[in-house]
């Protein structure tokens, strides 16, 4: 790991002084974790002196309190995505961000400077939360539920929308209705299950035997441990939606084969990121789109239900009800372990190892 600079100095922590004509900031540099070439954790580089964008009229300048590690963090840390990514080296890793609003651009209404705010990037976003200072859109943003640390709030927004889109804008549940999850006992799968069990439906869920009683006492009605049981076996009854947080081809057959005619099976495993790395933007795009369609067709017409890929989208009212839910102590996704920013490769070390089970926040000083 390089040599810091000093983290900001007092200056960078005033609120006042950050906004001039509405959207520039004082802050033009600050210490980011960047991406430089594809690799394994040591390629991650800590710089104090990474540029601070101009905030678009929009946009609103975070302070970092924790961010959050997702899987998208290490996969693309190892070129995942490299299609898109390649060409914009070096990027700034980091989706999920808790932190305190330190300058918002002239269009924005919805929140102000020193507000304790808490939010996520698009996937495909290339100035990542990593940061000191994180720029988001107003839309990705919302107030931090008042009972959470900034540790549990930035664990929050990445995994839970990602549900929320599968579960609410695409299967659209409802209450009553029946909802499997693939792989309850992650980040996404147990705010799926936390989700579906505030909407009121029954919830049933695969997860290791370790994550059991979690997801029972969440609210799940049956939960199945995948390493010991032949789930198709186990898991009773049929289904309006299956999240499939896995999404191989035997969970994918297991999670279509347990729908109902009408019903729709969601995987997070989508393959328009991979088939583009494999061949392109211009060859790799449409083939994936056309993968999709194939598989969409098929199932359609061989069991009468929905096929879909599942990618997380900003949703501002989506992130509202999530905080809303939190705050009502209906979600929550539980923190493993913290490590300081400066040790941000020793966390991803850890992760690619799966040597912590769960979450993994980075604190910024
Ligand atoms: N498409 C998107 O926009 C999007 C967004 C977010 C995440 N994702 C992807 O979705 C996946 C989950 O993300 P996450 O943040 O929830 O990750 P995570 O918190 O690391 O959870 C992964 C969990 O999967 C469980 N698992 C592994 N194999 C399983 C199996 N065969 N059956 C049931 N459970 C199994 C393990 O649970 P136990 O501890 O119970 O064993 C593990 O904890 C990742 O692959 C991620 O890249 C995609």
């Amino acid at each position: 790991m390089p040599a810091l600079l000093p983290s900001p100095t007092s200056k960078f922590r005033l609120r006042s002084p950050f906004l001039i004509s509405g959207f520039r900031t004082l802050v033009t540099t600050c210490r980011a974790v960047l991406l430089p070439h594809f690799g394994g954790p040591e390629v991650l580089q800590l710089r104090s002196d990474v540029p601070v964008p101009i905030l678009k009229p929009h946009e609103v300048l975070v302070r970092s309190c924790a961010v959050s590690i997702n899987p998208l963090d290490t996969r693309m840390r190892s070129g995942y995505g490299r299609s898109i990514f390649e060409p914009l080296l070096p990027v700034i890793l980091g989706r999920d961000i808790s932190g305190e609003v330190a300058a918002v651009g002239s269009s924005v209404r919805s929140v102000s400077v020193g507000d304790e705010v808490f939010g996520a990037l698009h996937p495909t976003a290339v100035r990542g939360t990593y940061a000191d200072y994180a720029i988001l859109s107003e839309e990705e943003l919302s107030a931090k539920p008042v009972s959470f640390s900034h540790v549990e709030a930035s664990a929050i927004p990445f995994a839970a929308l990602t549900a929320w889109r599968a579960l609410k804008s695409t299967a659209r549940i409802t209450e009553g209705q029946r909802v499997l999850v693939i792989g309850g006992g992650g980040a996404v799968g147990y705010a799926a299950v936390q989700l579906s069990v505030a909407s009121g439906c029954h919830v049933a869920t695969t997860c290791g035997s370790q994550s059991i009683e979690k997801l029972l006492a969440a609210g799940a009605e049956q939960a199945v441990d995948y390493t010991t049981e032949g789930i198709e076996f186990k898991i009773k009854g049929k289904f309006d939606a299956v999240l499939d947080t896995i999404g191989v081809p035997d969970t994918e057959r297991i999670g279509i084969h347990l729908l109902n005619r009408g019903g729709h099976y969601m995987t997070l495993q989508g393959e328009a990121a991979s088939l583009t790395d494999r061949y392109g933007v211009v060859l790799g795009l449409p083939f994936s789109t056309g993968v999709l369609l194939q598989k969409q067709l098929k199932y359609r017409f061989s069991h009468g239900i929905e096929y879909w890929w599942t990618y997380m989208r900003a949703d501002s009212e989506g992130l509202e009800e999530i905080r809303r839910l939190c705050e009502a102590e209906k979600l929550k996704i539980p923190v493993e372990k913290t490590f300081p920013i400066t040790q941000v490769r020793e966390a991803h070390d850890a992760k690619d190892k799966n040597l912590i089970p769960g979450k993994v926040v980075l604190e910024f000083d």
